[in-house]
């Protein structure tokens, strides 16, 4: 496995698998990795010829410079566990290079943006926007992989891609889950063990949710997960909305035509968790 700063010297070996006739497979990442993105490199190795990976800390992105400053940084664990997967390159680029200037450019998402973690981290999908392109614009690859624990995510990089009619395949990959349920995210690292151990009252909610909705109404499902999180110790809703998978509309009804996906933020202490699960009847 190679490991590159240099955009340059990346993209020279980019170009050479390319005229071998090779597809370029693409696993954007912050490091701290866990299985799930290991996953998405697992994957990317079955679709393409060439696995590449980058990591890199995009300060962009974080609406709060505390987030920033505590987000989890293992590079030499991270470097270990993707030469075990079969990444072939990875990318880890600095602050500096990604963004020699300002990067002033403002993405509009329309309602994509303005509900759920767009509500709740102003400016944060603008900063993935942001380093993404740049990221998509470097490697250049034909299929990227992104796991749909970051749901919303996912609609905005599809979003992004049609708005810059960029040439490549966006891949949503299965949420991976501790087996206590938990969804594995690099901000786990962080919890502290109490709050560990009541971390998967999540899944365990949204599931039981999930069931509920098979009797209940939208409001009813709301109610009850509204009120398990809270009775849950150590645990901090901060939003559950039931949208439409594609529109990320608000759904009021289960008679409401498209996929419906329940959607939750949670405190779990100063470390803030997301999870989604499928909610089709
Ligand atoms: O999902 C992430 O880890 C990040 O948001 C991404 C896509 C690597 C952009 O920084």
């Amino acid at each position: 496995m190679k490991v590159y700063s240099d955009p340059l010297s990346i993209q020279k070996t980019l170009s050479e698998a390319r005229a071998q006739g090779l597809n370029i497979g693409f696993v954007p990442t912050m490091g701290a990795l866990h299985q799930g993105h290991l996953s998405l490199v697992e994957q990317a190795g079955q679709e393409c010829g060439v696995v590449v990976a980058s990591i890199f800390v995009n300060p962009t992105q974080f609406n709060d410079p505390n987030d920033l400053a505590n987000y989890p940084r293992t590079l030499e664990a991270d470097l270990k566990m993707l030469e075990e997967q079969g990444c072939d390159l990875v990318f880890v680029p600095t602050v500096e290079t990604m963004y020699p200037e300002p990067d002033n450019r403002i993405f509009a998402f329309g309602e994509l943006e303005t509900v759920m973690e767009g509500k709740f981290r102003p400016g944060h999908f603008n900063g993935v926007a942001q380093v993404v392109s740049k990221l998509f614009d470097l490697v250049n690859p034909d299929k990227a992989f992104f796991g749909q624990k970051d749901f919303q995510q996912l609609a905005i990089i599809k979003a992004m891609v049609k708005q810059l009619s960029l040439p490549v395949e966006i891949v949503p990959c299965a949420i991976v889950r501790e087996p206590d349920g938990l969804a594995m995210s690099s901000r786990n690292k962080l919890l502290l063990p109490e709050y560990r151990k009541c971390a998967p009252q999540i899944y365990r909610i949204l599931s039981e949710a999930k069931n509920l909705a098979k009797s209940h109404s939208v409001a009813e499902v709301k109610n009850f997960v509204n009120q398990e999180i809270g009775n849950a110790n150590l645990l901090k809703l901060e939003y559950f909305e039931l949208v439409e998978e594609l529109s990320l509309k608000a759904i009021q009804s289960w008679d409401e035509s498209g996929i419906k996906v329940g959607c939750i933020a949670v405190f779990a202490g100063k470390v803030r968790l997301i999870d989604n699960l499928i909610f089709n009847r």
